[in-house]
């Protein structure tokens, strides 16, 4: 008697706000070595509902990884290797559209990437030949699909495009910075979302980022960014991704993965 194969489990990278997900019933923790050395934090295993789940805290658990030394590819890697297909990137930005105020969900669909001096790729080293991949739409159409239609379906005020700006940090931007990113077409703003999905391309994985605005961007409101305004939106927003999460995880646990 033939039975029918485990489904992949969908990955889950964790930003600031989310560094464990209630509601994972977690059924195992590994820690796990790659090539690119160390991940951010333990693999945490678990299900979510009937989906299997792999939770990773892109800034560590606790909270101590600044974005620009994360090991975005021992993230993903780890996480290919245990056999992810698809992943959801949670992450926290700030807005620069007039619609994507604090507590904001925004499933965006491009990305300009700022960031510098990141290990943003697995083709280097001993190569056989020289790899460009098609980068034209970094977000998986697919993916997105599925967690906007969980978006919908929940009723939750959210916004199905946008570019996400990533930039270097770990400070935040100066006003004109913001500007400048307005004006290149930025609709957010992240320190996080680069290397991610060029490194979840180059593996083949489906990725989709999932994104909590947490403050307006930098000369977008009358006041400096403070931290006390960043909790305040986490904990206000928080609870609509952790929601979106639980309502799409079997549609993502169900996409097909990308040819080889
Ligand atoms: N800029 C960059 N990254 C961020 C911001 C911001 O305003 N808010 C949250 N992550």
């Amino acid at each position: 008697m033939s039975s029918a194969a485990a489904p992949a489990p969908v990955g889950i990278i964790g930003g600031t706000g989310l560094t464990t997900l209630s509601g994972l019933e977690i059924t195992g923790e590994r820690d796990v070595q790659t090539p690119w050395g160390e991940p951010s934090s333990a693999l945490v295993e678990g299900r979510l509902g009937d989906q299997p789940v792999i939770f990773l805290s892109r800034h560590g658990n606790p909270h101590r990884i600044p974005p620009h030394q994360v090991n975005y590819r021992a993230n993903l890697w780890a996480l290919e290797k245990a056999g992810v297909r698809t992943v959801v990137g949670v992450n926290a930005v700030g807005g620069i559209h007039p619609a994507m105020g604090p507590a904001h969900i925004v499933i965006p669909e491009q990305i300009i990437d700022y960031t510098w001096g990141r290990g943003s790729t697995f083709f280097e080293g001993e190569l056989d030949g020289v790899t460009h991949i098609d980068f034209t739409f970094p977000y998986t159409e697919s993916a997105r699909a599925v967690v906007i239609g969980a978006a919908r379906d929940l009723g939750l005020s959210f916004s199905d495009f946008g570019v996400y700006g990533a930039t270097q940090g770990p400070r935040l931007e100066t006003a004109a910075e913001i500007v400048r990113m307005e004006r290149d077409g930025c609709d957010l703003v992240g320190m996080t979302g680069m290397p991610e999905a060029a490194l979840a391309a180059e593996l083949r994985l489906n990725y989709v980022c999932l994104g909590l605005v947490v403050n307006w961007a930098a000369g977008k409101s009358d006041h400096i960014i403070t931290m006390d305004e960043i909790e305040a939106a986490i904990d206000q927003g928080m609870s609509g991704v952790k929601r979106i999460l639980e309502e799409s995880i079997s549609g993502l646990g169900a996409l097909s993965p990308q040819p080889a």
